[in-house]
């Protein structure tokens, strides 16, 4: 029972020093992301605690790697690019992302005008097979979950996938399946509307 006890709290200690390291090492993302995860619109940064430990992971590794954000006209991801590399190993950007997830998603104020999420819900039928009808996501396809994230940051996302921004590096396949989901949204006004429709869905 002694050594079984032994073990157990050797176990939690190091869970709980775990924790405490993607505590530490969110330190320095709080001044983009905001110490509750939830973005800062004047950074370009967008809410992070809606999203899953997987794919945050993928995403710090796309950084990382220059998959995502080396792009000449990414504003944003080149500023995120340098933050990624403050993560020496795939172990502290895990520790990271559960700490983030730790944190709880909650709904998010829009700032976009003249979305229609009636027409939005028609455009939606094409993106729920891989975000799923409630915009959770699927961590099985990569794909992330829509809700409770900014719309500002969103409309960038899909004018980025679309221009080729993002998604366009040949090493980047969960980037490559998003990129022709992109090119159905012929114009800002059909991103607004199903961006629109997606806020319907947060919770
Ligand atoms: C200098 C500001 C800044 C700092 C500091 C920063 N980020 Fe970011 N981050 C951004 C911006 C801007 C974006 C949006 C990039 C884009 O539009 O593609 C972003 C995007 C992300 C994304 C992608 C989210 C998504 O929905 O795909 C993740 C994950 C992320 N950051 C995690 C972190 C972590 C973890 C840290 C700390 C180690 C951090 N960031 C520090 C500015 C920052
Ligand atoms: C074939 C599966 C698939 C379909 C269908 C799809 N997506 Fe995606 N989507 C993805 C994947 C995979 C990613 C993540 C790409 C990456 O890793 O960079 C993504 C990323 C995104 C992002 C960026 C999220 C973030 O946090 O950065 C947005 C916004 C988005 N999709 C919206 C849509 C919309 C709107 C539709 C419908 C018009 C749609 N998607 C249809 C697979 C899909």
């Amino acid at each position: 029972m002694q050594a079984l006890a032994l073990i157990l709290s050797i176990f939690s200690g190091l869970l709980a020093r775990a924790d405490y390291r993607g505590e530490q090492l969110y330190r320095n993302c709080t001044i983009c992301h905001g110490p509750d995860g939830q973005g800062i619109e004047l950074q370009l940064a967008p809410a992070l605690t809606n999203l899953s430990e997987k794919y945050l992971v993928e995403q710090l590794k796309k950084f990382k790697s220059g998959m995502r954000g080396a792009h000449a006209e990414d504003l944003a991801g080149l500023r995120m690019l340098p933050m990624s590399q403050t993560l020496a190993t795939e172990e502290d950007m895990i520790a990271v992302s559960q700490y983030i997830v730790s944190l709880g998603s909650s709904p998010i104020e829009p700032t976009l005008e003249g979305g229609d999420p009636v027409k939005g819900q028609a455009t939606y039928a094409t993106c729920l097979a891989c975000h799923g009808p409630d915009g959770k996501g699927n961590d099985l396809l990569n794909a992330p979950s829509l809700i409770n994230q900014h719309d500002w940051y969103q409309l960038t996302q899909l004018k980025n996938f679309k221009s080729g921004v993002r998604g366009s590096n040949p090493q980047d396949i969960a980037g490559a399946q998003m990129r022709p989901m992109s090119m159905l949204l012929a114009d800002e006004q059909m991103m607004k509307d199903v961006i629109a429709y997606i806020q319907t869905l947060d919770q």
